[in-house]
């Protein structure tokens, strides 16, 4: 059977992780291999109408046990339906955030709950990426790009700076405890530049 790969893009809120996910999917297309772009949350219907529930209306709707128990449904629904399948069918699964995300938001800067989330990642999930990229800048910049989208989904965003700050610190600290795969990008760059970067290190991985 053959096997496929998994890429994750990690990162604050605005730092180009979706930008740079779709075009290192491009680039890996451009050269052939079979690739799948995903996000979490999401990927999946299921794991899609869950991410309507925790994204959007006030920042006080879930608390942070609450929000851990959704996201990590909708990753079990992603995995299931989306993942696991198009590894087995030995593609690139390239998905904008995963379980470093939760370890953070829910795990760090919601609660200090970082040891139920590694309780539920292994009862429920119990799988890493091969590689993550972790796209680091200076928050104040990110949430600038963030706000600038203007959608409806901004729960999170409207935590402001100060938690960003913390988010950065947290990614940096995770690419620490992670060394085996996560790699650090500098993501104030132009885009091209940064996806350059990206692309030259998937490369290397994947060959
Ligand atoms: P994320 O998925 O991390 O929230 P996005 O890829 O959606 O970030 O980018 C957020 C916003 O910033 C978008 O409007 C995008 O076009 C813009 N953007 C992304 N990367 C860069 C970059 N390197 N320089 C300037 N703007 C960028
Ligand atoms: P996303 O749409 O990727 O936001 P952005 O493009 O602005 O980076 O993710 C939405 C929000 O969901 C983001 O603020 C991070 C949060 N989130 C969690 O809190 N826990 C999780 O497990 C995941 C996957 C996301």
């Amino acid at each position: 059977m053959s096997q496929g790969r998994f890429i994750t893009f990690e990162g604050i809120d605005g730092s180009g992780k979706s930008t740079q996910a779709r075009l290192l999917a491009q680039h890996l297309q451009d050269r052939g291999a079979k690739v799948v772009l995903t996000r979490e949350p999401g990927g999946s219907p299921g794991a899609e109408d869950i991410r309507a529930l925790v994204l959007e209306g006030d920042p006080d709707k879930w608390s942070a046990e609450t929000e851990l128990l959704l996201f990590t449904a909708a990753r079990r629904d992603h995995l299931e339906k989306t993942i696991d399948p198009a590894l087995r069918a030995g593609k690139i699964v390239i998905s904008d955030r995963f379980a470093d995300s939760t370890r953070l938001y829910q795990g760090i800067t919601r609660g200090d709950l970082r040891a139920k989330v590694d309780t539920l990642h292994e009862m429920m999930i119990g799988r890493e990426p091969d590689t993550t990229f972790i796209i680091d800048m200076d928050p104040d910049v990110g949430l600038e790009r963030a706000l600038s989208r203007q959608t409806s989904e901004e729960r999170f965003e409207g935590f402001g700076v100060d938690l960003q700050r913390k988010m950065r610190d947290g990614f940096l600290k995770l690419a620490e405890e992670f060394s085996n795969r996560c790699i650090v990008i500098d993501g104030a760059r132009a885009v091209e530049d940064v996806a350059v970067d990206v692309a030259a290190k998937a490369d290397a991985l994947l060959a």
